[in-house]
């Protein structure tokens, strides 16, 4: 790692490998760290080709451990609050992608680190994986939106628990709650199995998956009714799309779709 390059991004067809990079700090979320993390996603958003991110850390202990408590130790309060606007403004865009990002977690996604994968659309961890926001054991909440990410994944009631007992979860109890999605197999690096999980998505029609995306994401923001009239709109934007079009001809000529994101 270099402080210049605390995020590593490597192209395996249509993803994107984001690796955060600075294992002696597991992976620790440091200013430099958010500020790569938002200037990546600002390329990213540019890139036409592009099908689904990957975010994981470097080293096989730790996905992230959060905030770098080792940088926050010199910070004045109002310094730590600028640091909370950087999770916003560094770290929208993986929230609001149109194409979908997953977090592989590698090892250990505390505080920060778990926050930061609640951020992404889906979680794969590997067994060894630990999760938890321990922030109100240390006196503060979680303040990169765990309070509202985490009730939204798992309900109100896991969300208290995991929240107000600080409990550290394994894959496999972070599984059975619905946290992560999947635990990959013992032996099979994370990002792999991640990429292996992704495969229909990553041959998939790119139009219909952001329109599902952006319609799922709605519907916590707005009543039934207006999210109702949100899916209407954006099923009549895939009806538009030649890759519909594709998809009844694959059908008709039983062979596979090849879409286009057309
Ligand atoms: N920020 C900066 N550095 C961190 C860090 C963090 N959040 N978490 C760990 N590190 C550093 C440690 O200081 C240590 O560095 P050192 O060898 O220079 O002292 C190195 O990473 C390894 O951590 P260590 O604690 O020795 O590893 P461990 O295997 O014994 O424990 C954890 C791993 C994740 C359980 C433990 O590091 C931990 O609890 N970290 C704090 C996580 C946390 O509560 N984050 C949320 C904050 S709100």
């Amino acid at each position: 790692m270099s402080d210049e390059e605390p995020v590593r991004v490597e192209r395996r067809g249509g993803a994107a490998i984001l690796t955060l990079d600075r294992p002696e700090r597991l992976n620790a979320l440091s200013r430099a760290t958010l500020g790569a993390l938002g200037r990546i996603g600002a390329e990213l958003g540019a890139d036409r080709t592009l099908r689904a991110v990957v975010l994981t850390g470097a080293g096989e202990k730790a996905f992230c451990a959060g905030a770098d408590l080792k940088e926050r130790q010199a910070m004045t309060p109002d310094d730590v609050r600028r640091q909370l606007g950087l999770y916003r403004t560094e770290l929208g865009w993986l929230d609001r992608s149109p194409v979908p990002v997953v977090a592989a977690l590698n090892g250990v996604a505390l505080g920060g680190g778990l926050e930061l994968a609640l951020l992404c659309d889906l979680r794969v961890a590997a067994p060894h994986a630990l999760l938890g926001l321990p922030e109100t054991t240390l006196g503060i909440i979680p303040g990169a939106g765990g309070t509202q990410r985490l009730p939204r994944v798992v309900g109100e009631a896991r969300a208290k628990e995991l929240i107000l007992l600080g409990r550290r979860l394994s894959a496999a109890e972070a599984l059975a709650i619905g946290l992560v999605n999947r635990v990959s197999p013992e032996g099979t690096p994370v990002v792999d199995d991640a990429l292996a999980f992704l495969a229909p998505v990553l041959a998939g029609a790119p139009i219909a998956q952001a329109a599902a995306l952006a319609a799922i994401d709605a519907s916590f923001e707005v009543p039934l009714a207006r999210g109702l009239e949100i899916e209407r709109a954006l099923y009549d934007e895939c009806l538009r799309s030649d890759d519909r079009d594709e998809a009844l001809r694959a059908m008709a000529e039983k062979r596979r779709p090849s879409f286009r994101g057309r």
